[in-house]
């Protein structure tokens, strides 16, 4: 949550640079923006709504300064307001402050701060961060030195950067919260993602929790928390910068859905071979694991964890899966036999976060599933398995979720050592498939027909069941319409109680368990229901159903992800039609970085 843009360089206009970074970064939050130029004094602009608002208030010129900040809000202490909204300064404007995260000892530390006469304007907790530096300014202290006095004061999550007036280094530190350094030709940079700054430079440095950096036009100096300066690698990204834009698409979401089959080619790449009739993952040689597995993850990875543990589950491994914000270790069976498998696209999410860490100090083996390469998880777990989809924008993931379950498909593979013949003909034909659900969709219609439903209920058994839930969490995030997924048996035992005719029931119908799904579909057309089959039996499946929704055959376990596709697509369809905010729906964000 919240996005962090910094520049010190002398190669582009500052202002520009951030206001770049701030847009690429509005899926990570956008209540208020706002930005700091150091160019003898501070020119600092903020205010509460999104950064088109900002960039229409602030002049088009540059400020002739050589280092600057941004930031873009997802508000934790006080509403979205021109107040709250960051850069915070000190009383005397001479440092500018953005942070990322949760300084948990904010209220006593501004206590104690003005006691001591600092006076705040903001509800936020950010704010004690350039009260604290101007304290040690005030004692004597230099930009740096009382930059990480002030560090060292803050107990929480915080990925924080400073500049002060009159001064063209940025000063930054990160502790648990996301923050990677750009290396350019002509200046510098500092983002909470690469996308921010992909236009400007692919070579990037991961910084770690606890260290600290000195960004300037002439380098970067990363250093320890005792001072000392460390040798950090410099890697490139292989993120296009075009994959990071609309490409001519109304919304990313549209955009990331149609790229669903290029991101699962990427994501099979040399991994899945057909004339060997192997699954191999390089990343993950080293991995041993014949014990329990144990899924964490959240909202839709959290869906597509369910759908790779029943995977397993078939191949024979005994594996369970957990919301990571209800994995309590003290109550769950964890052993050094353990694996324990975060799945998270952001590689940020804290609940997925705090669950990895109470699993690797439980002594378990430790496995990230991310999209994000030097992302928190991929730096905290003993594993790491990168998806490969590229960088999603679109708040609501999709393209994500399709490369996490096929790529829980090969870690089944993996972790069951059955290299099953069918399962790689079909991973390998899957992009084919989804490229024609794309093509043929009659999704748009679908949606157009019911737009004004009053809820939406989506039903599945099996690997169809995790579908279901995520064909309704896509609906209500993007359409803010009431929708319920449930496994298909479920829907007798209460929830057939709000289906009416102004109800649509989508039941998604594939694979050996399709008669039982019949019989639910029946309960629910006797109580007037219209019921769009997501299907690909039409033929067989079609006559139960008011509308259908076709998808190929892609074998018993894929086929179900491109049931998905469809589900997505008709909630971008109610969601244009209802003209929503699709790309950042009210309310969330993309990167849940607090508990
Ligand atoms: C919904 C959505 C969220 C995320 C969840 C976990 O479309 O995107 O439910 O799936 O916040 O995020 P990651 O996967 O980054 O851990």
């Amino acid at each position: 949550m919240c996005g962090i843009i910094g520049y010190s360089g002398t190669g582009n206009d500052v202002q520009e640079v951030l206001l770049t970074g701030l847009s690429g970064l509005e899926y990570r939050g956008y209540d208020s923006a706002g930005f700091a130029i150091s160019n003898g004094s501070l020119a600092v602009h903020k205010r509460e709504g999104d950064v088109s608002g900002l960039e229409a208030e602030v002049p088009a010129s540059n400020h002739d300064g050589l280092a600057g900040i941004g930031h873009t809000r997802w508000s934790t202490h006080g509403p979205p307001s021109d107040e709250n909204a960051h850069p915070h300064t000190d009383c005397e404007s001479r440092v500018a402050v953005v942070h990322n995260g949760i300084i948990e000892n904010y209220q006593a530390l501004r206590t104690e701060l003005s006691t001591a006469g600092h006076e705040f304007e903001s509800d936020t907790d950010t704010e004690v961060i350039p009260h604290l530096i101007e304290s040690a300014l005030e004692n004597g202290a230099t930009p740096d030195q009382a930059f990480r006095q002030a560090v060292d004061r803050l107990e929480g999550s915080y990925a924080v950067a400073a500049v002060f007036q009159a001064d063209e280094t940025i000063y930054v530190a990160r502790n648990e919260s996301p923050l990677v350094l750009g290396v350019g030709d002509d200046g510098h940079y500092l983002a909470s993602d690469v996308p921010a700054f992909l236009e400007y430079t692919d070579r990037v440095i991961y910084l770690e929790d606890g260290q600290f950096a000195r960004v300037s036009p002439s380098g970067i100096v990363v250093t320890d928390e005792q001072g000392a300066v460390i040798d950090t690698a410099i890697d490139t990204v292989d993120w296009d910068p075009e994959d990071a834009g609309k490409s001519g698409y109304d919304h990313y979401m549209l955009k990331e859905i149609h790229e669903q089959p290029t991101a699962l080619r990427k994501c099979l790449r040399e991994r899945v071979s057909e004339l060997e009739n192997t699954i191999t993952v390089d990343e993950l040689s080293s991995l041993e694991s014949t014990g329990p597995i144990q899924f964490v993850a959240c909202g839709t990875s959290y869906h597509a964890a369910l759908y790779g543990a029943r995977l397993l589950r078939e191949n024979g491994r005994s594996a369970q899966c957990f919301l990571a914000s209800e994995y309590d270790a003290r109550s769950i069976p964890i052993t050094d036999e353990t694996l324990v498998v975060g799945v998270t696209q952001s590689g940020e999410t804290a609940d997925t976060m705090s669950a990895l860490r109470a699993a690797n100090q439980a002594g378990a083996t430790t496995l990230a599933l991310t999209n994000v390469v030097g992302s928190s998880a991929a730096r905290e777990c003993d594993h790491v398995m990168y998806i490969r989809a590229g960088p999603e924008i679109g708040v609501a993931a999709t393209k994500t979720f399709v490369s996490q379950q096929a790529a829980l498909a090969m870690l089944s593979g993996v972790l069951s050592n059955g290299d099953s013949p069918t399962l790689i003909k079909d991973l390998r034909g899957l992009p084919d498939k989804l490229q024609h659900v794309l093509d043929e969709s009659t999704a748009q219609a679908v949606a157009t027909e019911f737009v004004d439903a009053d809820a939406y209920f989506f039903i599945g058994r099996g690997y169809n069941a995790p579908v279901a839930l995520e064909g309704a969490l896509k609906m209500k995030e993007i359409t803010y319409k009431h929708a319920e997924g449930f496994a298909a048996g479920e829907l007798k035992h209460g929830p057939l109680a709000l289906v009416t005719e102004r109800t649509p029931v989508f039941a998604v119908v594939t694979g050996t368990d399709a008669a039982k799904t019949i019989g639910n579909i029946k309960e629910v057309e006797a109580r007037g229901a219209p019921v769009i089959a997501v299907t690909d039996s039409p033929e067989a499946v079609g006559q139960y159903a008011s509308h259908v929704l076709a998808v190929p055959d892609a074998g018993p376990y894929l086929t179900p992800i491109l049931a998905n596709v469809q589900l997505q697509l008709v909630s971008y369809w109610v969601a244009n039609q209802l003209d929503r905010s699709i790309d950042k729906p009210r309310n969330l964000a993309k990167s849940v970085t607090v508990e």
